[in-house]
């Protein structure tokens, strides 16, 4: 038996950052190491970091500054940085902080434990490298108690498609798809811990092409078809994906799979044929809005969200506009836009960049109608039934709050026996970020 050791995780960036964190946990968990919400109560403090925009490498170095003290207090405290920022710039941060002790990289932290072994004994120890051998395959197969009834559940990893302005295939590598044996049996460890609804995630996870358990090749319609045959799990979503790979199979699934969500992540990033291009995206508006109406035919009440970046270098008022006009011509529920960050090694990188006044005013313009059509999209949602996954403690006293099947949060007074359930709930009311609704009352 090993002591018992704590371990103190901060997590930024995507959902996959999420998942790896809880897996690296459950990793340590074998070495003795149980999670703390404290860092001043830690023996180990990791930082699973984001590389995708500006200023990455300096808010580790900022978090680290934080973490000094307590290194003063607790001798024995060994720091470690996970994550994108760590395969992008581990070797560097190593050098420029010697706080650090251990620097791990998305690809290879099942071999976390043996690296936390070296440290623990006085030593340091960094690993970025880009295996051979699946790192699933040396974690533990057992998921550790999830913290909710919502799971997230790696299904493909890394990218192939190399944008323009994207870091993401240089820090996760190129495209793979985990075997779809192994991706059963995760979803079923989790559905037999309490989880009932699983989103899918790949930095590409429509390109999804996993080894089926006869050896075929399977698609991710057909893997979403193949989960929802699980008992017990009630939902199931993906993110993120790329047009290109929306097959007509993963079409028709939003049509005829009962379990799989009527929410879309799909990122157009902008909306001048000239801009796409120059970004390397391979799709042209027109493509994009055709494929919008096809997934529409095939779930008509689909809410539809998306990525955008605003001054990318050569884009000029005119192809922002276009933009603009994609966006009314679509229409979305809710999205994420971004100042274009240049990012060290992506070709985009050694383009003139556009002003950054004009790119925080297209920002703000952006911005300001995306807002727009994600507050109609929500006041439309006033007096429906929609059916929630509660979570956990609402806003208020006596609430609970949980996501509708459009991934609206949505606030409720309930008994917080109702947390892990499904409950029809009509909504009431429409604020900010969220819904408010009233239970309805079923029979028992
Ligand atoms: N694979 C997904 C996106 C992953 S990154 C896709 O292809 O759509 C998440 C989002 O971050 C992107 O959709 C993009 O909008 C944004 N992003 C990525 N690199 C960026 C950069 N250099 N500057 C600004 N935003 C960026
Ligand atoms: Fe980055 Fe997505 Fe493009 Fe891949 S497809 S390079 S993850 S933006
Ligand atoms: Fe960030 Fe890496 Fe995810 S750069 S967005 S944590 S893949």
């Amino acid at each position: 038996m090993s002591e018992t050791r704590k371990l103190y995780i901060k997590t930024y960036g995507c959902q996959m950052n999420v998942y790896d964190s809880e897996r690296m946990a459950e990793a340590l968990g074998a070495k003795g190491y149980v999670q703390t919400d404290r860092p001043d109560d830690a023996d180990m403090i990791l930082l699973n970091t984001c590389h995708i925009r500006e200023k990455a490498v300096e808010k580790v170095y900022s978090e680290l500054g934080r973490f000094r003290p307590l290194r003063h207090t607790k001798p024995d405290l060994k720091i470690g940085v996970a994550g994108c920022v760590a395969q992008a710039e581990g070797e560097e941060i190593m050098r420029r902080q010697p706080m650090v002790d251990l620097v791990v990289g998305p690809q290879t932290y099942h071999r976390l434990p043996a690296m936390v072994e070296a440290v623990q004994a006085g030593g340091t120890a960094r690993d970025t490298a880009f295996p051979e051998e699946d790192k699933f395959q040396h974690l533990p197969k057992v998921r550790k108690h999830p913290r909710g009834p919502a799971a997230f559940l790696t299904v493909q990893e890394g990218c192939n498609k190399f944008c323009a302005f994207c870091v993401v295939p240089y820090t996760r590598g190129a495209e793979v798809s985990r075997p779809v044996r192994q991706l059963l049996h995760e979803a079923r460890e989790l559905v037999a811990r309490g989880v009932r609804e699983i989103t899918l995630l790949g930095q590409n996870v429509n390109a999804y092409h996993g080894e089926g358990p006869e050896g075929q090749e399977w698609g991710l319609a057909r893997l979403i078809r193949t989960l929802a045959g699980i008992d017990g799990l009630d939902r199931i979503r993906f993110t993120t994906s790329h047009p290109d790979d929306m097959d007509e199979d993963l079409i028709a699934a939003h049509g005829d799979c009962d379990k799989l969500m009527p929410y879309l992540h799909l990122p157009v990033q902008a909306g001048s044929n000239r801009i796409l291009k120059a970004m390397n995206r391979k799709y042209t508006a027109e493509a994009y809005i055709r494929l919008i109406e096809r997934i529409r035919a095939a779930r008509p009440d689909l809410l539809l969200s998306g990525d955008f970046i605003v001054g990318f270098p050569g884009e000029t008022e005119a192809d922002f506009q276009a933009t603009l006009d994609l966006v009314k011509t679509v229409g979305y529920g809710q999205a994420y836009s971004f100042k274009y960050s240049a990012r060290p090694g992506t070709p985009a990188a050694e383009r003139t960049p556009v002003p950054p006044e004009q790119a925080d005013d297209r920002l703000r313009r952006l911005q300001a109608l995306l807002g727009a059509q994600q507050r109609t999209t929500q006041e439309a949602m006033v007096g429906r039934v929609v059916r929630v996954l509660f979570e956990k403690p609402g806003r208020l006293e006596g609430q609970q709050v949980g996501k509708s099947e459009y991934l609206h949060a949505v606030h409720a007074a309930a008994p917080k026996a109702i947390r892990g359930q499904i409950a029809p709930v009509r909504l009431t009311g429409s604020s900010a970020n969220s819904l408010a609704g009233e239970l309805i009352q079923t029979a028992p």
